[in-house]
């Protein structure tokens, strides 16, 4: 038997209303909320949330994807002496830029900067950082329970990603009824993001035996709801489940990281825009027959958790989320002709992501699937 271990410290509190839990845990501290515009204006509209906006300071200007010079911008303005807790609300970008100002302004006495932690977090990230509690209102990344930030150098054109096991949230809490009003295409791309990276975690070089049970359940989870939510995107039933694969994709990545369809995906988010899970996703069918082909062993929790007969069924599944959301419709639309994307083969080998993957990855590898995901 192989040795294998586990470790995530953060206290989850999952349900619908548990968000009323955040005013206990942050009372009588001073609070920096970091949101988005809309996220700030959700706060101070919901009766529960608007309790802890009495004495915070805001940061509200994160957008989707936020760029390392936002970010360092930020920290920068040095309003934060006072603050003792951070309250992350919002999708992926609201709390991996509340790691990022954590441990930046951790750092921020010595001159150092944002660039220098994601080069070498082990040198910098030698102080305790400000404890975040996160509250995530989309069902995808889950950010709140990993120990990874990605943020991007637009002018490079560039995905970092920052990784350390101190900028782990303190506390996550989950609240499906945030999600209840998402639109169409966030939850589509966020609840795909999900699907994928339980995938990601199951065809990994670093799954254990605890990893591949959780990232089963969220498969599970995430493909039943996703088609009920393609049905009716108000089924109260199936926000509840696709925040559970949410939060269960997220635990099993933060113990294996994410593997080659994350590292596809990213040029196709910096270059064309595509959103992070529909990018994700446009690999995934292709990838998914690649594991059936040559590793089905990998498959073999995920089919006892979904009670298959064969990874067969599992594949067909998992096309059908494909197809239904036409995400190669989608990703042809962005780009002027197809073969586009095999000039990208180079930036979409990522390392520390595409060699988590249990196949070899090289060019022919991704030209092979970047052709499979065309067709
Ligand atoms: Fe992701």
């Amino acid at each position: 038997m192989e040795t294998w271990s586990y470790q995530n410290p953060v206290k989850i509190i999952f349900g619908c209303g548990s968000r009323k839990f955040l005013i206990e845990a942050v009372q009588d501290l001073k609070v920096l909320i970091v949101s988005s515009k809309r996220g700030r204006e959700f706060i101070e509209n919901d009766p529960y949330l608007v309790q802890i906006t009495k004495n915070s300071t805001w940061i509200d200007s994160i957008t989707s994807n936020p760029s390392l010079d936002n970010i360092q911008k930020v920290i920068n303005t040095n309003n934060y002496q006072d603050i003792e807790i951070i309250v992350a609300f919002g999708g992926g970008s609201s709390i991996d830029s509340a790691k990022a100002i954590a441990a930046g302004l951790s750092i921020f006495s010595s001159n150092h900067k944002l660039n220098d932690l994601i080069k070498n977090p082990k040198k910098f990230l030698n102080k305790p950082l400000l404890p975040i509690i996160a509250i995530p209102t989309t069902s995808g990344t889950g950010s709140e329970v990993t120990p990874f930030a990605t943020l991007w150098d637009t002018e490079n054109e560039k995905k970092l990603s920052l990784n350390h096991h101190k900028i782990y949230p303190k506390t996550a809490i989950v609240d499906p009824e945030l999600t209840y009003d998402l639109p169409y295409e966030l939850t589509f791309s966020t609840g795909l993001d999900a699907l994928n990276q339980a995938l990601e975690s199951i065809w990994n070089k670093n799954k254990s035996p605890l990893s591949s049970l959780t990232a089963s359940k969220s498969v599970k989870k995430a493909l039943t709801a996703l088609s009920s939510l393609k049905k009716d995107l108000k089924d109260i039933e199936a926000r509840k489940l696709i925040s559970e694969a949410s939060l269960l994709s997220g635990i099993s990545i933060s113990q294996t990281r994410t593997a080659i369809c994350h590292s596809i995906s990213y040029p196709l988010t910096v270059k064309y825009g595509i959103p992070h899970g529909i990018a994700c996703a446009f690999p995934m069918l292709a990838v998914s027959k690649k594991v059936q082909q040559y590793k089905e062993i990998y498959f073999s929790d995920v089919i006892n958790e979904m009670k298959l007969g064969s990874s067969e069924s599992l594949i067909l599944q998992i096309e059908e989320i494909v197809n239904i959301f036409k995400i190669k419709d989608y990703v042809v639309k962005k780009l002027l002709n197809k073969n586009e994307l095999y000039s990208l083969i180079d930036d979409m080998i990522t390392p520390g992501r595409s060699d988590n993957f249990i196949l070899p990855v090289n060019q022919n590898l991704i030209k092979d699937i970047l052709q499979e995901s065309l067709i």
